[in-house]
């Protein structure tokens, strides 16, 4: 039987290109700030080379063959929805899927010469170069100096640390909050400061690369946008990778978004990646511009 094409479900009409990629660009133009993240460097140094990477949870493959470079000290988005394998991305840079005994990777990424899935990789070892921060905020109960010494004290330290841990303190914008407390609980500090504070204990160990997993999802929009400022900030020095469901987020941080998408078989794949800019404004593929403009979960 074929469907007349007026009868077509929405998804399915015949678009106006034009009207479509208007939409994104209207979109894009009103995010505040949206404009000020984007740099185009496109011979921008990379930091990681994913080729054909797949995840696999026993039989179930969460992500096919996903392929791109993360330019080096930009901020990268991994945008889609939820259960399309954001999460299982991000984990695969720092071996965190190793964790599960059911996850196995195929294919490679590559970060300084050396693919992160090969055999003779230290896990630890790359945990302090590519750190990670999560969802919700999660300081151990101990001092706020503790918890920003703690990796460099593991990793075996040598220098100042009272020094190390303002530095690490002032970089994630809480110093001025807690420089009077830093004998007190962190758990004592709001979610937004607590996640701050997980950020500072990240850079307290000088990785190279961050990784963030929905850091803002469980704050206020006040801490929210504070996280935000501070995600460009860090992108001055470090590479960013950040998982999140907010386009304005995406919009108004990253320089680079990765777009991803599962199948009815429930496969996670890579639908584009580019600069924010073009993702938002000019999608090659019109699943981008339905995800952006909301019309997926
Ligand atoms: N430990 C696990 N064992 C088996 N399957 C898993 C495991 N973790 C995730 N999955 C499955 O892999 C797929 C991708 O999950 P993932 O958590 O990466 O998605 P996500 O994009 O981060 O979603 P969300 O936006 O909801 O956080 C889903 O189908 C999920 O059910
Ligand atoms: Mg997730």
């Amino acid at each position: 039987m074929t469907i007349a094409p007026d009868e077509r479900p929405d998804l399915e009409a015949p678009r106006d290109e034009a009207s479509t990629q208007r939409r994104g660009a209207d979109l894009f133009e009103e995010i505040e700030g949206a404009r000020g993240a984007v740099r185009h460097e496109l011979d921008a140094e990379i930091a990681l080379e994913l080729r054909d990477l797949s995840v696999f949870y026993g039989h179930f493959m969460a992500l096919d063959s996903v392929s791109f470079d993360v330019p080096k000290q930009e901020v990268t988005a991994l945008i889609g929805p939820s259960g399309c394998g954001k999460s299982t991305l991000l984990r695969c840079f720092n071996r965190m899927n190793d964790l599960i005994p059911t996850a196995r990777m195929e294919g490679s990424i590559m970060f300084d010469g050396q693919d992160l899935l090969g055999p003779a990789v230290d896990s630890v070892g790359i945990r302090r170069r590519i750190g990670m921060v999560f969802q919700k905020p999660n300081p151990f109960p101990k001092s706020i100096f503790a918890n920003v010494a703690f990796g460099p004290k593991i990793n075996g330290y040598k220098g100042d640390m009272p020094a190390l841990v303002e530095e690490s303190l002032r970089r994630a914008a809480l110093w001025d909050e807690v420089k009077d407390d830093l004998d007190k609980s962190a758990l004592a500090l709001s979610g937004g400061q607590q996640q701050r504070l997980c950020i500072a204990r990240a850079i307290a160990v000088q990785p190279e690369i961050i990784l963030m997993d929905e850091p803002a999802s469980a704050l206020d929009p006040v801490a929210t946008l504070k996280i935000e400022d501070l995600m460009r900030e860090l992108a001055e020095d470090y590479t960013i990778i950040v998982v999140t469901h907010n386009m304005q987020q995406a919009a108004r941080v990253s320089s680079y978004t990765a777009f991803l998408l599962a199948g009815e078989e429930r496969t996670g794949r890579l639908v584009e990646f580019g600069p924010t800019q073009e993702i938002f404004t000019n999608p090659t593929d019109r699943r981008t511009e339905d995800y952006i403009t909301g019309r997926y979960g």
